[in-house]
C-alpha cells in the first residue's frame, strides 16, 4: 500500500529505493549503520564492502562512532575497483557535542577521515554542547557549555554554502526543538534522525516532520544490540515474531519493512554478511493492514533516554522530560 513512497533513483541504479529530501538529494531508504564501539576498523571495512556488494548505497557514521576512517577506506577501495562511483553513494556523518561552536572545522576533519570532498548529509548529533575532551558517556558538572543552536545552525548552513555537504539536518530533536530551529533557519533541516522501531514508533514526531517536510531516519531500527541478558525487546516481541512467521520472513525483516512502510529510512547495523544481506531484502513484499494494526498497539518504551546528560546542575536539561520536551 505504501509502496508509492518508494522512488527509484536512475542515478543510483534501479535497485536503490530512495526518498527525496527537501534539499534536493535523494536518500536511499536502507542504509548501513556503522559504529566501532565493539568493532575494529577491519570489521567495519568488511561490513561496508559486503553492503556495497549487496546493493546498499547509504552509509551512516558520526564523529562519535570512530568509524569514519574505516568507512572512507572501504568506499575508496570500492571506487578504485570501479564497483561504485562516489556520486552513487549517500554518506551521512554527524557533528559531535564537543564541536557545536565550529561545524565547518568539525566537518572538514570528518571529510579528511572519510577521504571525501563532501558528504551528502551532515547532522547535529544531539542538542547538547560539552567541552572538548569530556569522556562520553560520563557527563561531569564541568562538561556542559551553554547551548546556542542558532549559531550552530548558521555554521551548519555555512557547510552547505562551502560545498562540504549537500544537505544538513538534526538528530535526536523533538518537535519543539525543530520548531525553534525553523523559526531562525535559512536552510530548513532535511532530516531528523531518531530512535524509531515498533516499540518506539514516534508517531507524533513523524506527523510533525511530515507537515514541515523533514524526512525521518530511524537509528537502531532493530532496537539496538542485545542487552546484558542477551535479549532485545523489539526483536523478541512475540507479536512481531508471529507476523514474521506468517510471511516467511525474519523478525528483523518485518521490523525494517514496518519502518519503510511508515515512510522513514532505516539504518540497521550489522557486521555479519548474512544479516547485512537479509536486512536489504525488504522491498519486494509488504505487511498487511492487520500486521500494521497489531504493531500499532504495542506498548511503547524508549531504549536510549539520554538520562546521562540530565544529572548535572550545569546541563541545559534538568530531566529526561526536558531533554525531549515532554515527548517521551
Ligand atoms: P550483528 O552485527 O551480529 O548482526 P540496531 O541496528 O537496531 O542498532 O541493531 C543492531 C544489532 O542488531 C546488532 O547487535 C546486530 O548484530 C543485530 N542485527 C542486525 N541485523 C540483524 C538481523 N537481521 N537479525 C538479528 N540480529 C541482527
Amino acid at each position: 500500500m505504501l509502496v508509492q513512497i518508494f522512488q527509484e533513483s536512475a542515478k543510483m541504479g534501479s535497485a536503490v529505493r530512495v526518498a527525496e529530501l527537501n534539499a534536493g538529494p535523494k536518500i536511499p531508504l536502507v542504509g548501513l549503520g556503522t559504529s566501532s564501539i565493539n568493532q575494529n576498523p577491519e570489521e567495519i571495512k568488511t561490513a561496508v564492502a559486503t553492503a556495497l556488494e549487496v546493493g546498499y548505497r547509504h552509509f551512516d557514521t558520526a564523529t562519535l562512532y570512530s568509524s569514519e576512517c574505516a568507512l572512507g577506506d572501504a568506499l575508496k577501495e570500492a571506487c578504485l575497483k570501479g564497483l561504485v562511483a562516489r556520486e552513487e553513494v549517500f554518506v551521512t556523518t554527524k557533528l559531535w557535542c564537543e564541536d557545536l561552536d565550529d561545524p565547518v572545522s568539525a566537518l572538514r576533519t570528518s571529510l579528511e577521515n572519510l577521504q571525501l570532498e563532501y558528504v551528502d548529509l551532515y547532522l547535529i548529533h544531539w542538542p547538547l554542547r560539552v567541552r572538548k575532551g569530556f569522556s562520553f558517556p560520563i557527563f561531569k558538572e564541568e562538561d556542559f557549555l551553554p547551548l546556542d543552536l542558532e549559531s550552530t545552525w548558521q555554521g551548519m548552513e555555512q557547510c552547505v554554502h562551502l560545498g562540504l555537504t549537500k544537505a544538513i539536518g538534526v538528530s535526536n530533536f523533538s518537535c519543539k526543538k525543530i520548531g525553534d530551529l525553523l523559526s531562525h533557519a535559512k536552510i530548513s533541516p532535511a532530516v531528523n534522525q531518531v530512535e524509531m522501531h515498533p516499540l518506539w514508533q514516534q508517531k507524533k514526531l513523524r506527523d510533525y516532520c511530515s507537515k514541515v517536510n523533514i524526512h525521518v531516519s530511524a537509528w537502531s531500527p532493530l532496537g539496538g544490540p542485545p542487552n546484558a541478558h542477551g535479549s532485545n525487546d523489539v526483536m523478541d516481541n512475540p507479536d512481531i515474531k508471529e507476523i514474521a512467521e506468517k510471511h516467511g520472513k525474519t523478525t528483523a525483516q518485518v521490523i525494517l519493512r514496518w519502518g519503510l512502510e511508515q515512510g522513514v529510512s532505516v539504518l540497521p547495523k550489522s557486521y555479519n554478511k548474512g544479516r547485512i544481506t537479509q536486512n536489504f531484502q525488504v522491498f519486494d513484499w509488504s505487511l498487511t493492514a492487520e500486521d500494521h494494526s497489531k504493531i500499532s498497539r504495542l506498548e511503547q518504551k524508549k531504549t536510549i533516554t539520554g538520562h546521562e546528560a540530565v544529572n548535572s546542575t550545569t546541563s541545559p536539561y534538568k530531566s529526561v522530560e526536558e531533554l525531549w520536551d515532554g515527548e517521551i
